[in-house]
């Protein structure tokens, strides 16, 4: 056979059909067939590809990190569709939308409005779009062009959509390209950002929510408040954000704020150092109160740094925690970069 059919169904009912030829990736044979799969790398680090096979087989290869696909998720059924090349026809589940599926990835032109410096923990970015502003979902993220590096990094969305301002929480990271440039960077400089991208969004709200954040994991979750709190949304919702010292929680006071906005929003910080001395100290899942799982009837979201998102889901795993549903994105490091941080975790 030279080519195998592959039904790509949509998170918002479409099913298509694309030809897959003999040795191609699904995500190439998409491209061709111009639908535009989530995806970042396609090189088997970042994990946005991720989706579900239902039925087929295949063959993903071993040219991918953990990060990306564990062991698990494999096992589970999960694929990177830049890695996976059918052996038969197969029916694939995408976690988004037809419609952002189709849409091409834009390119955008945006000006420096605001730099706002957070100690040695964080920056706040705000950028005027020069045209049109992106259309995203709320927890989407963005690739961010690093001025004068050739380089780009990844970022989430903090702002919600439709607003001509947009911003983003960004971690320092000692020596980081980006964090480097932010060192300097200042109202009025350009910025070039490709996207929107990624499967982490905030899905139709009919069940409880609890949204777990890591560090700057935060930002999605900022602008998802912000759309919960456009659309009066009923539903409990409940955040904790945890960080590693007290100088890394940034942005409560917006939290604070939508507390207005949101009647049935709570939330709790968490501070991880022994030092500290936050009334709440330890790991996001040791401040996870039984009510806020609602015996499982909720919406879980969780977001931050890998080795935080691959602690929570061992969490639930041993805990036999089985949310309705469970959307996690993780910070994977820069594709470059991540061979290190890789390492670096083992060692
Ligand atoms: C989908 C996605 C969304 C993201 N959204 C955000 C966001 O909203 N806010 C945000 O702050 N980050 C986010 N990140 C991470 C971000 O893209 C960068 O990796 C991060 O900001 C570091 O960039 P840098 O150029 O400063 O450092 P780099 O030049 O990329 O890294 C310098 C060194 O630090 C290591 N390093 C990188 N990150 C970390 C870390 N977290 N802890 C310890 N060491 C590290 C690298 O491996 C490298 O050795 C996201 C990543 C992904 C994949
Ligand atoms: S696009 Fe497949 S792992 Fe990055």
């Amino acid at each position: 056979m030279s080519s195998f059919k592959i039904a790509l169904n949509f998170e918002d009912g479409v099913t298509r059909f694309i030809d897959c030829k003999a040795g191609e990736k699904v995500l190439d044979a998409a491209f061709r067939a111009k639908i535009n799969l989530p995806m970042d790398c396609s090189d088997g680090v970042c994990g946005t590809c991720k989706c579900r096979a239902e039925s087929g087989s295949y063959d993903l290869g071993d040219d991918y990190i953990e990060d990306a696909l564990s062991d698990d998720e494999k096992d589970g059924g999960l694929v990177l569709t830049c890695q996976m090349v059918p052996q038969s026809d197969c029916v694939i589940a995408i976690p988004s939308s037809s419609t952002a599926c189709k849409t091409g990835q834009s390119q955008f032109a945006a000006t420096v409005s605001k730099v706002e410096q957070h100690n040695d923990a964080a920056v706040v970015l705000e950028m005027n779009m020069d045209a049109n502003a992106p259309v995203f979902l709320p927890g989407q993220y963005v690739n961010i062009d690093v001025p004068g590096s050739g380089q780009h990094r990844s970022y989430s969305f903090s702002s919600a959509p439709g607003e001509s301002t947009i911003s983003f929480l960004i971690k320092k990271i000692p020596g980081g390209v980006m964090s480097t440039w932010l060192e300097t960077a200042q109202a009025g400089d350009k910025l070039n950002l490709h996207g929107p991208l990624g499967s982490f969004y905030l899905r139709d709200v009919q069940r409880p929510l609890l949204f777990l954040a890591g560090g700057t994991g935060l930002a999605p979750f900022l602008s998802m408040l912000e759309v919960l709190a456009r659309t009066h949304a009923q539903q409990q919702v409940h955040l904790i954000y945890g960080v590693t010292r007290d100088l890394d929680l940034v942005q409560v006071e917006a939290i604070e704020a939508f507390r207005a906005k949101l009647p049935n929003l709570t939330y709790a910080t968490v501070v991880a150092e022994a030092e500290s001395t936050h009334p709440r100290k330890g790991w996001v899942t040791q401040h996870i109160p039984a009510d806020a799982l609602n015996d499982g009837d909720v919406d879980v979201y969780l977001c931050g740094p890998p080795p935080m998102v691959d602690a929570v889901r061992k969490y639930f795993d041993d805990e036999g925690v089985k949310p309705h549903s469970f959307h996690y994105e993780k910070f994977t490091p820069n594709a470059s970069t991540a061979t290190t941080a890789t390492t670096a975790k083992a060692a």
